[in-house]
């Protein structure tokens, strides 16, 4: 136990020193002394694509051993099943199940025997917003076989969740079965009222999400905030198209999580990242429809924000809006570093490969403004397919804080049906191809 716990402290201090956290944007400004330390680095080792996907791969083989250890501790045998039906929960279309499922929840969180918390299959069950709160005396997993649907009635209420699992360590939601957000009322009104996530988990440790179907939520599907240590896996989420804000996968303020082959088709992003947030690895996903794969928001409303450490590693897009996107606002500070976007493959996917430094999303201007969310250390590596626009690769970094190493390692887009495409790419310091096939290319950047 001793040395797992070492090893695991000392990953996050290398871990810690590789990332952006705390650092000061203005200590990176192109017009600060440090400009030209940054600018006279060796560009085959600041820029190397292959160090810094090995140094991540490095980083999450550890990461799984230390999940993998704390989560699968517990042998089946010595678990309490603990059964929602005995509880009072009719699943007859009607009731509200609420207070059977709080009732059992109570029961299994106390139980210091370690207990699964079971929702049989073959029935749906209507609950209210409902939180999930502990720390419980053992480890637990709740077992989701049957559907949990919400009533349309939820809508009247102003909280911003309908299922909240939180303060939980050495937790596991599993189970093959469906949550049901019932989100149409949701979607008709999308701008005048609060919306709810389908699924939040917040402040959880050392945490499994695998085999559930979510869908039709009223807003994000599923969040992970204030969390360390989880993996998501095997999850199918779904919701139209046209449903307005329903991200499928939502991480925020959360360290070392794992998603992993998982099915997104949603109205908004397949998975989101802000702030907060590192040591992400995206891996396996099959995204479309939706608006792909983007970190951030970040610096909206001039905050400081911070993410860093994401590998997205084998992504399949179809028809989304963004493929691969890093979106900051004007006017924030903070960064966006570390960032490997590999293995991706395009079918018709409006902006493919997107860098937005200077986003702006509502009716008053959007000014130059002097400050912005650092963007550095970035890598496209294989990255193929058509674009459904003319312009496939979008750079477009702020003039003030300009984007600072990014490299197209082996790219190739062409435009879906007839037509040309293009890059449109601006203020980079320090950009690379590596000497591979890039297309279409940056037309300001030669190497
Ligand atoms: C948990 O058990 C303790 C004593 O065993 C009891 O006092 C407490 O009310 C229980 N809590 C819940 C939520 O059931
Ligand atoms: C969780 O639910 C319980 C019971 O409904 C409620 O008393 C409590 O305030 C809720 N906590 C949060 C953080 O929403
Ligand atoms: C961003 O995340 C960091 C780290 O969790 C936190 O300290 C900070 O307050 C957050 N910033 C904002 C604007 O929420
Ligand atoms: C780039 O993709 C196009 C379209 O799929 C293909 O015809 C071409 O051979 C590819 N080029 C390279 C160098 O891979
Ligand atoms: C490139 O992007 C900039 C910023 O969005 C825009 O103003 C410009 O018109 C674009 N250029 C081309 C050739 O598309």
């Amino acid at each position: 136990m001793m040395p797992k716990f070492f090893s695991f402290t000392l990953l996050i201090i290398l871990i810690s020193s590789s990332s952006c956290f705390g650092i000061n944007p203005q200590n990176v400004h192109p017009s600060s002394k440090h400009f030209h330390d940054i600018h006279s680095e060796s560009p085959t080792v600041a820029l190397k694509s292959s160090v810094l996907i090995n140094q991540h791969k490095e980083k999450f083989l550890n990461f799984n051993q230390f999940n993998h250890v704390t989560v699968h501790g517990a042998r089946r045998s010595r678990h309490t099943t603990i059964n929602v039906d005995n509880f009072g929960a009719k699943a007859d279309g009607q009731t509200d199940d609420s207070q059977a499922f709080r009732n059992a929840w109570d029961m299994a969180c106390n139980s210091s025997k370690k207990s699964i918390f079971l929702v049989p299959k073959h029935k749906t069950y209507y609950i209210r917003r409902i939180n999930f709160t502990g720390p419980c005396k053992s480890s637990m997993k709740v077992e989701i076989k049957g559907t949990i649907k919400a009533f349309s009635e939820l809508y009247e209420d102003t909280e911003r969740f309908w299922i909240k699992f939180q303060k939980l360590r050495n937790f596991e939601v599993r189970g093959g079965g469906t949550i049901d957000g019932n989100g149409e009322i949701w979607w008709k009104n999308s701008c005048k009222i609060k919306k709810s996530s389908a699924m939040t988990f917040e402040n959880c440790m050392n945490l499994k999400v695998n085999n559930l179907h979510i869908q039709n939520s009223q807003q994000m599907h599923l969040i992970f905030e204030d969390c360390v240590n989880v993996k998501a896996s095997n999850l199918k989420v779904t919701a139209p198209e046209t449903s307005p804000n329903t991200d499928g996968i939502h991480v925020t303020k959360t360290q070392n999580i794992e998603i992993t082959s998982s099915d997104i088709k949603t109205g908004d992003d397949c998975i989101s990242i802000v702030n907060g947030s590192k040591n992400i690895r995206i891996t396996n996903i099959v995204c479309g429809p939706g608006h792909g794969i983007s970190i951030g928001s970040l610096g909206e409303d001039h905050s400081e924000n911070y993410v860093s450490d994401v590998l997205v590693d084998g992504v399949m897009l179809s028809g989304t809006k963004n493929g691969v996107r890093i979106k900051t606002w004007q006017g924030g500070s903070g960064c966006a570093r570390n960032i490997i976007f590999k293995n991706i493959e395009m079918d018709n996917v409006f902006n493919p490969i997107i860098i937005d430094q200077n986003y702006c999303d509502q009716d008053e201007s959007c000014q130059e403004q002097k400050s912005a969310v650092q963007v550095m250390d970035v890598v496209y590596n294989n990255i193929r397919g058509t674009s459904a626009s003319e312009v496939a690769i979008k750079l477009d970094c702020s003039d003030t804080v300009p984007c600072k190493r990014i490299v197209l390692d082996d790219v190739n887009l062409s435009r879906q049906g007839e037509g040309e495409v293009k890059a449109n790419c601006s203020n980079i310091i320090g950009f690379d191809s590596l000497g591979t096939y890039v297309f279409p290319r940056c037309p300001n950047f030669s190497n």
